[in-house]
C-alpha cells in the first residue's frame, strides 16, 4: 500500500513537468510494457488470493490516477501553448494608422453611374444590364435602325469576326431585352460600358459609358418624359440650372429631343466649353417608336412609353469640370486620386 502511494507520489511530481515529450515518457515509465506498474500487476501470480485482490485493485487505482493526471497536465499544456503563441501572433490593429499608402476610392465614371443610378431608383425605376456584345438585331433592327442608315456604317460600328455580332454602340439594346423578358409597366434604368469605332481625342474615346432608361405603361405622356428628365437634372445639378428640351432625331423614338442644360461653367455666358452657346447637350430622348414596340410585340394600342440615353463620362466632366475624356482611361493616380 505504502509503495502504491510512494509511486503516485513519483510519478505526479514528474506529470508536474512544462514538457509535453515528458509526460509521453512518464506514461511509458509506469504504464509501458516494462512499466512500473503494468510489472506489478504481471507478477500478482506469486501472491494469495487474498493480497491479489488488495495489490491488484491498488496498482490500478494508481494506473487511472496516474493516467487522468497526465491527460489533465496534457490539456492545460496545450492551452499554454496556444496562449503563447496567440500572444506572438497579436496583430496590433492600431498600427494600420500607419499604413504607408492612401486607401482606394471609386473610380469617377462609377461615382457617377451610382449617383445617377439612386436619383432614378428614388424615382421608382429599377436596373437591369445587357451584354456588351450584340446581334445586328438588337443593336439596330430592333430598334428601327434598317440595314442602310448611316448608324450601321462600319466607321461607327466595331463587328466581330463574320460581321453577325457587334459591340453595342449604345445602351439603347438594353430596352429590347428588358420588354422581351417583361410586359409593362415598365421602369428601367441599364448602365453599361458602349464602344465605337472612332479616333480618340478630348471629346471623344472608342469606349464610354451610358446610361438607358425607359417608362413603358399605359398613357405615359410627353409630359412624364419631360417632369422626369427635369427632376433628374435638377437633382444632379441643382434646382437652378435651367434646361430645354430641343427637337432632334433618333430612329426608336418620335418624337424625339435632346436635353441642354445651361452651362454650367459659364452659367450661359458663352464659354470655351459650351462653344458661346451657353448650352451644354445632355442626353437624348423621345417617345418609344411604335416599331421598338412591334419588335418585342408590345400592343402598340394599348402601350406608350418614353426613353432616354446619356453618356457618363460627359455628365461626369461637367460635374467635375475635367476637360479631357481620356483621362478617365488612362489610369493616372494623380487624377484618380482627386476622387
Ligand atoms: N441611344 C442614343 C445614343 O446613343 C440615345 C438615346 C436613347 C436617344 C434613348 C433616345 C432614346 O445617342
Amino acid at each position: 500500500m505504502n509503495d502504491i502511494d510512494k509511486i503516485i507520489e513519483e510519478a505526479s511530481a514528474k506529470i508536474n513537468s512544462s514538457d509535453i515529450a515528458v509526460l509521453e515518457s512518464v506514461k511509458n515509465e509506469y504504464m509501458g510494457k516494462n512499466g512500473v506498474l503494468t510489472l506489478i500487476l504481471k507478477s500478482l501470480s506469486q501472491y494469495s488470493i487474498e493480497e491479489k485482490k488488495v495489490i491488484g485493485a491498488q496498482a490500478n487505482r494508481a494506473k487511472s490516477v496516474i493516467e487522468s493526471e497526465i491527460e489533465k497536465r496534457k490539456e492545460i499544456l496545450k492551452k499554454m501553448l496556444i496562449d503563447e503563441k496567440m500572444a506572438k501572433e497579436k496583430v496590433d490593429y492600431s498600427s494600420a494608422f500607419y499604413f504607408p499608402f492612401a486607401k482606394g476610392s471609386f473610380h469617377p465614371v462609377i461615382r457617377t453611374i451610382e449617383e445617377i443610378t439612386s436619383i432614378f431608383k428614388s424615382l421608382g425605376f429599377s436596373v437591369a444590364d445587357g451584354p456588351e456584345i450584340e446581334t445586328e438585331w438588337y443593336n439596330f433592327e430592333a430598334l428601327n435602325i434598317p440595314v442602310n442608315h448611316p448608324a450601321r456604317d462600319t466607321q461607327d460600328t466595331f463587328y466581330l469576326e463574320g460581321m453577325k455580332n457587334v459591340m453595342r454602340t449604345h445602351t439603347s439594346p438594353g430596352q429590347i431585352h428588358v420588354m422581351e423578358k417583361q410586359q409593362p409597366p415598365v421602369k428601367v434604368i441599364v448602365p453599361g460600358r458602349v464602344y465605337r469605332n472612332e479616333a480618340s481625342d478630348a471629346s471623344h474615346s472608342a469606349t464610354f459609358h451610358q446610361i438607358e432608361g425607359l417608362s413603358v405603361g399605359e398613357n405615359v405622356t410627353f409630359a412624364d418624359l419631360k417632369s422626369t428628365l427635369t427632376l433628374f437634372i435638377h437633382k444632379l445639378y441643382g434646382q437652378d440650372v435651367a434646361l430645354r428640351f430641343r427637337p432632334s432625331h433618333f430612329q426608336f423614338t418620335e418624337p424625339s429631343a435632346e436635353v441642354d442644360v445651361q452651362c454650367v461653367l459659364c452659367n450661359g455666358k458663352g464659354c470655351r466649353v459650351c462653344k458661346n452657346s451657353g448650352w451644354l447637350e445632355m442626353l437624348g430622348c423621345g417617345m418609344v417608336h411604335p416599331n421598338v414596340f412591334k419588335a418585342v410585340n408590345y400592343d402598340t394600342k394599348k402601350y406608350t412609353g418614353f426613353a432616354f440615353g446619356m453618356g457618363v463620362e460627359r455628365l461626369a466632366m461637367l460635374k467635375y469640370g475635367i476637360d479631357d475624356i481620356r483621362l478617365f482611361y488612362e489610369n493616372d493616380l494623380r487624377f484618380l486620386k482627386q476622387f
